[in-house]
């Protein structure tokens, strides 16, 4: 029932928007998708076609996916309601594939019907953008300041406290004789929403067994160990939660619900790092250790936690600026008895009582 001269125009459309996409992907599009959250409607609705994975709640990636065509561009129809509804979206011959396999070595396509475009991104943690959490803890608050946060080895930390959302941390670390401090990483992240937890872990690896295609990285929810396939996504029961390979081994991107998206990366910390900061580790431990990034959905104006306050409207940053190493405080505040621990003197999370909410 479409009219031919609807259908030219269709394609002419088409071609535009194709050049568009070339000119988006050769400006490397960078990565803090921070701010731009859906306007509060329903969700997944879906015309027709399988429902979409990685994040079927997100409507920027609310899309169709179409088989590539003979060059092999992979890409999408959109489906979210909105000004790029029902717009075909091809990825750039440079990265014609969402989910490639080499994921270090090659961008994947990245097709965002919040804005109509497609982009070639390397998918991982960008530690520079916001809400990134990396190396000996260097934070991107959402206020875009940068701040260290040390904790304490062997200590647990809520890096995000909201009334719908808890994530902890755990921290290894190693405090040098004569030092005043630890040396901190973060080892373990866990997700607390709803009665539920999704773990992500970094395996103790010797530095001497480290090897880049093998997997150090352990997740579980609600305590069952999640395995996922290259190529495939891992959704929860309740379909709350996705989980895919952002990589061959050791890079996970995962969704909670509508509030949250992380990419997590295992990193070991190598022997120029170790030289040029003078960390004076145990040879034997690689200190595995995870870097990541938060794309925060939908917290409340009163968000605690040691990144998580930085999301607060009209938040003022107490560190100081200018200086080498920043540091953010807030131990007593944010320390939890354990990582699965709600519980901390700031936090806030309260989950309405069991029984699910559609
Ligand atoms: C955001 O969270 C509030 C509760 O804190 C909830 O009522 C609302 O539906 C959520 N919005 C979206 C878009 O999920
Ligand atoms: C595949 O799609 C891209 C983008 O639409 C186009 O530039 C390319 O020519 C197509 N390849 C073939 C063989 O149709
Ligand atoms: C790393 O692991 C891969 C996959 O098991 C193996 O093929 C490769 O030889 C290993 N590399 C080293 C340096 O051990």
């Amino acid at each position: 029932m479409v009219p031919r001269r609807a259908a030219m125009r269709r394609s002419c459309l088409l071609t535009l928007l194709l050049s568009l996409a070339l000119l988006a992907s050769a400006a490397h599009a960078q990565g803090n998708g921070n701010g731009d959250n859906g306007n509060g409607n329903n969700g997944d609705t879906g015309n027709n076609g399988k429902p979409t994975k990685p994040n079927p709640k997100d409507p920027a990636q609310n899309y169709m996916e179409i088989p590539p065509n003979s060059s092999g561009q992979e890409g999408g129809v959109c489906r979210a309601q909105g000004r790029c509804f029902r717009r075909t979206l091809t990825c750039p011959a440079q990265c014609s594939k969402r989910k490639p396999r080499m994921a270090k070595k090659v961008k994947g396509c990245f097709i965002d019907c919040s804005k109509c475009e497609t982009t070639c991104k390397f998918r991982k943690p960008n530690c520079e953008g916001y809400g990134a959490i990396c190396y000996d803890p260097r934070f991107i608050g959402g206020d875009g300041v940068m701040f260290y946060f040390h904790g304490g080895k062997g200590e647990n930390f809520a890096l995000v406290s909201d009334s719908q959302l808890q994530i902890n941390a755990h921290f290894i670390g190693s405090r040098p004789q004569g030092r005043t401090r630890d040396f901190t990483w973060i080892q373990a992240l866990a997700v607390l929403f709803q009665d539920h937890t999704f773990v992500l872990r970094a395996k103790p690896v010797a530095t001497s067994a480290w090897n880049d295609s093998v997997d150090a990285l352990v997740m579980e929810w609600d305590g069952a160990v999640v395995s996922i396939t290259d190529g495939e996504d891992w959704v929860s029961a309740d379909g709350e939660v996705t989980a895919e390979r952002t990589a061959e081994a050791n890079a996970v991107r995962v969704a909670v619900g509508r509030m949250v998206e992380m990419d997590v990366r295992v990193a070991p910390i190598g022997e120029e790092e170790r030289r040029v900061h003078n960390y004076r580790l145990p040879e034997d431990n690689a200190f595995a250790h995870l870097e990541m990034q938060f794309r925060f959905k939908n917290l409340t104006d009163g968000v605690e936690g040691v990144l998580g306050q930085t999301y607060r409207p009209g938040y003022t940053s107490p560190v100081k600026r200018g200086v080498a190493m920043p540091m953010m405080g807030g131990e007593d505040r944010y320390r939890t008895p354990s990582l699965l621990s709600p519980q901390c003197t700031s936090c806030r999370f309260n989950p309405p009582a069991s029984t699910s909410s559609i």
